[in-house]
């Protein structure tokens, strides 16, 4: 019998009323038309164009999948550290790096509500679509665990789902555990309420479709730069 002593068995038992999407076979099949799939040694454009303005010296990516942000931060200097779900996308994340020299950086595969982050800082978070992904019981966790690890006036990159697109679940959060879980969208509003309790807006804006021979971004994501309260 399986009881709820803690809040993490409160948390797992929810966990499996979301099925999520099954990222490994997602890297190995490849046959859904993502653009990070198609782009995927491609930056966004929002860290290419951070990085230029910012001195940063550290780095964590969250949901880094196959490593275009992080390989890009390790090729500019920047000691970074990259975790995704998908040993799959780890595993080719690793190849990337090692095929274009990026040192500084770091892969491994895990959970993040696994990982243990104690102890770390770090002065720059990027989450390029790992947000929309997780259960509403989650997203609270995963607040505290980026709030956790930036030092202080650190920032948070995150890129998700925005309302009016296609593809993305238009679900409340009570909606969502009855709902097909392929991600929810985020509405301005949302987002500002929820980041805005530990997390001033730098900026928030709706993404454009743009492909350059070094970045891209795209209409279906707001893009968030947010800094530690
Ligand atoms: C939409 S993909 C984005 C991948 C990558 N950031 C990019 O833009 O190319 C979301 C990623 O989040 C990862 N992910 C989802 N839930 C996760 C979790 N609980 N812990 C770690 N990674 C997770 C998935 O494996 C997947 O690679």
């Amino acid at each position: 019998m399986n009881d709820i002593n803690t809040i993490e068995d409160l948390y797992s038992m929810l966990d499996r009323y979301t099925e999520g999407v099954d990222w490994d076979t997602f890297y190995t099949k490849r046959d859904k038309p993502a653009p990070f799939l198609k782009y995927y040694k491609l930056p966004d454009k929002c860290v290419v164009n951070f990085i230029k303005e910012h001195n940063i010296r550290s780095a964590c990516e969250f949901g880094c999948g196959e490593g275009r942000n992080a390989i890009y931060l390790a090729k500019n200097n920047i000691d970074t550290e990259a975790y995704d779900l998908s040993e799959t996308a780890i595993e080719n994340a690793k190849r990337s790096a090692r095929e274009s020299k990026a040192e500084k950086v770091v892969f491994k595969s895990g959970n993040i509500f696994a990982l243990d982050l104690r102890n770390k800082k770090f002065e720059l978070v990027i989450d390029s679509g790992i947000f929309h992904h997780l259960s509403p019981h989650r997203r609270l966790q995963y607040r505290d665990i980026v709030s956790s690890i930036l030092a202080e006036n650190g920032y948070f990159i995150l890129l998700c789902f925005a309302a009016g697109e296609d593809g993305a679940d238009e679900v409340g959060d009570y909606e969502f555990y009855k709902s097909k879980q392929t991600g929810v969208a985020f509405t301005e509003e949302r987002l500002k309420i929820f980041w805005g309790e530990k997390f001033d807006f730098v900026e928030l804006r709706k993404g454009e479709n743009i492909v350059e021979p070094q970045m891209w971004e795209s209409e279906y994501l707001y893009i968030c730069v947010l800094k530690k309260k």
